[in-house]
């Protein structure tokens, strides 16, 4: 029988540590584009995307509830979710809900769309460009530079309806998401069973980060 106390890790410390340093990162990135701070943008810029490959690898190699194919939900078990909070009912998930789970992919796919086009974009004048938009026509530049002013606007939707949704658990069912994402742990009893500990072997996260700064450096190599 667990002490009542007990706590137990849910988020590891590299997806804490992704997730708060991706918050910096997006509103730093939003600011230096509002004050044409464009250096500073291309420079953090490229560290998103070396967050991003980071939390793409771990979503493969990482813990438990870190892997993608953990978070796949059906559309039955997505339904199922949706009609138990239509009924008040709650329970605490280990790890992403289904419903979080579909919002989180929502937001890497905005985010991936968002990096990657900031890499080949080019502005009306052709004076500001991604780091690859030498190896794009300025058409393609141009269109790209586009689709980079779109995504970000449906990725401020999803983080207002991402943040929206963490304050209704906090409100509707008194369930604060916030701690667990900045210390990594529940109580045990949130849980009817007890969860298996997650494990975050160094070389698989040596391995994640030597993806994501072999990705960055390729994308200066190439950028000349
Ligand atoms: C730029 C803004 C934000 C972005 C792009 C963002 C993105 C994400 C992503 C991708 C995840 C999944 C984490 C993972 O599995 O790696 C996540 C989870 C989470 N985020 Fe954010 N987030 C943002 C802002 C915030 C803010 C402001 C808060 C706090 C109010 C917050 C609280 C959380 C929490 C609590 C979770 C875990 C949700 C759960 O329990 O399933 N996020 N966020």
């Amino acid at each position: 029988m667990p002490s009542p106390n007990a706590r137990v890790l849910v988020w590891d410390w590299t997806v804490r540590l992704f997730h708060w340093l991706l918050v910096l990162g997006v509103a730093a990135m939003w600011w230096t584009a509002e004050q044409g701070m464009m250096d500073w943008h291309r420079r953090i810029g490229l560290t998103l995307l070396g967050l991003i490959v980071y939390r793409l690898v771990w979503g493969v190699i990482g813990p438990g509830t870190a892997r993608f194919a953990r978070m796949v939900a059906g559309p039955g078990a997505i339904m199922a979710y949706v009609r138990d909070l239509a009924a008040r009912r709650h329970r605490p998930h280990f790890g992403h809900n289904p419903l979080g789970s579909l919002s989180v992919f929502a937001m890497l796919l905005a985010l991936v769309t968002q990096v990657s086009t900031g890499l080949f974009a080019v502005d009306v004048d052709g004076l500001e460009s991604g780091p690859l938009a030498s190896k794009v026509s300025f058409e393609t530049g141009r269109l790209v530079a586009e689709i980079h002013e779109t995504s970000f606007k449906v990725l401020l939707a999803l983080i207002a309806l991402h943040v929206i949704a963490i304050a209704a658990y906090l409100v509707l069912f008194k369930d604060n998401l916030v701690r667990p994402m900045v210390t990594g742990r529940r109580p045990q009893t949130d849980f009817d069973t007890p969860q298996p500990p997650l494990r975050t072997p160094l070389p698989r996260i040596l391995a994640a980060a030597a993806t994501a700064a072999a990705t960055v450096y390729a994308n200066l190599a190439i950028g000349g």
